[in-house]
């Protein structure tokens, strides 16, 4: 039968998977091959994050993920970024929160982020199409613009957010910028969405350039519960997406998986439950012409970080099976749901 890439690509779609570091990822003869088969771009799990590629002050190790991309680049496989920051002092290395910025705390975090995104981006150059230059910057619950160790240092959220575009792009001039964050369009996400529409205007307003909004889209049971309360579940969701496309920025499912919680044990009922969360999220979502890349947060149920989750992992004492393939790299219902 046909891959995701060539089906995808009938709807000029990408398609992508994010590729850990570990045995059961990139040691993995079979799963290169299972990505190389189904997908035409791929994305460093987590090899071209700050931590990974800057560990230490001045330090910087490429190996991983270059290994990682030649590998792609060999396979035929487009080639983008995650993520030249992340929002959040716990995802900084703990060397950035816990450096000493002087006298001058402003220009040394202004050097911290000039040097860690001129460095990075120009390592890679035009290899990389599409950059996620900021992910998760706003708090979920609150709506709030996320202070970070960088941020408080620069004149607050929104200078840093500019900052870290406008660096990105005078460095990767050819690449898409992304901002990436995981508002779903579940009611638990009223102020999350609302605060992202006004993120992306008020960057538009002051000409940061951002290309695209990455929808993570770790799909939670939304369509489920919605229907069982007797509301329409993807109403807020479209004006959200309306509003951002409106707005003029492309859109990319950046982190792709459905969550398997609140569903029968059963394996059959389970997978089915998964892949009709699925349908009800992609048709909604791919019916928008400015979707241009389908990214897949791992492709096996084995390899998602949702099995390694304490809040997700062995609901009725089964691991998760959350992801389009299984832990012997079988297709399950959730690929005939995405096909
Ligand atoms: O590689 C080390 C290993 O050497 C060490 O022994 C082991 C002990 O904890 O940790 C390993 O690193 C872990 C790494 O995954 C690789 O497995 C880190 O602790 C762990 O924190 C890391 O988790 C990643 C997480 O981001 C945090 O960086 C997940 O793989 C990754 O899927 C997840 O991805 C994020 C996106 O970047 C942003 N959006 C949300 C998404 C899910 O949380």
């Amino acid at each position: 039968g046909p891959t995701l890439k060539e089906v995808a690509g009938k709807k000029g779609l990408r398609v992508g998977n994010a590729m850990g570091n570990g045995r059961t990822t990139f040691g993995d003869p079979a799963y290169r091959a299972l990505t190389a088969r189904e997908c035409n771009v791929i994305v460093c799990e987590n090899a071209t994050k700050w931590q990974s590629l800057h560990p230490q002050p001045g330090v910087f190790d490429f190996k991983q993920a270059d290994a990682i991309f030649a590998w792609a680049r060999k396979e035929g496989l487009k080639r983008r970024g995650h993520t030249l920051v992340w929002q959040e002092d716990r995802w900084f290395p703990r060397w950035v929160v816990e450096h000493d910025f002087g006298a001058q705390p402003g220009r040394e975090a202004e050097r911290l982020l000039t040097e860690h995104i001129t460095t990075v981006t120009r390592h890679f150059g035009d290899d990389i199409y599409s950059w996620d230059v900021m992910s998760e910057a706003v708090d979920s619950p609150t709506g709030e613009l996320r202070e970070s160790v960088l941020t408080r240092r620069l004149g607050g959220a929104l200078a840093q957010i500019d900052m870290s575009f406008r660096l990105a792009r005078a460095n990767a001039p050819h690449a898409q910028l992304v901002y990436n964050d995981y508002m779903g369009p579940e009611r638990g996400a009223v102020k999350h969405r609302a605060s992202v529409l006004k993120l992306l205007e008020t960057l538009k307003a002051k000409g940061t350039p951002v290309d695209a909004l990455g929808l993570q889209s770790h799909v939670g049971p939304w369509s489920d519960l919605e229907a069982k309360a007797g509301r329409s579940p993807f109403l807020e969701w479209r004006k959200f997406l309306d509003e951002v496309t409106a707005m003029g920025y492309q859109l990319i499912i950046s982190e792709f998986d459905i969550s398997d919680r609140a569903l029968p044990g059963d394996v059959a009922a389970r997978d089915a439950g998964v892949a009709a969360r699925a349908k009800d999220y992609l048709d909604v979502t791919l019916s928008y012409r400015q979707v241009t890349d389908f990214i897949m947060w791992g492709m096996a149920d084995h390899v998602s970080f949702l099995r390694n989750q304490k809040t997700t992992m062995r609901e009725h004492g089964m691991p998760t099976r959350t992801a389009p393939f299984d832990d012997d790299l079988r297709p399950k219902p959730l690929r005939d749901a995405m096909l």
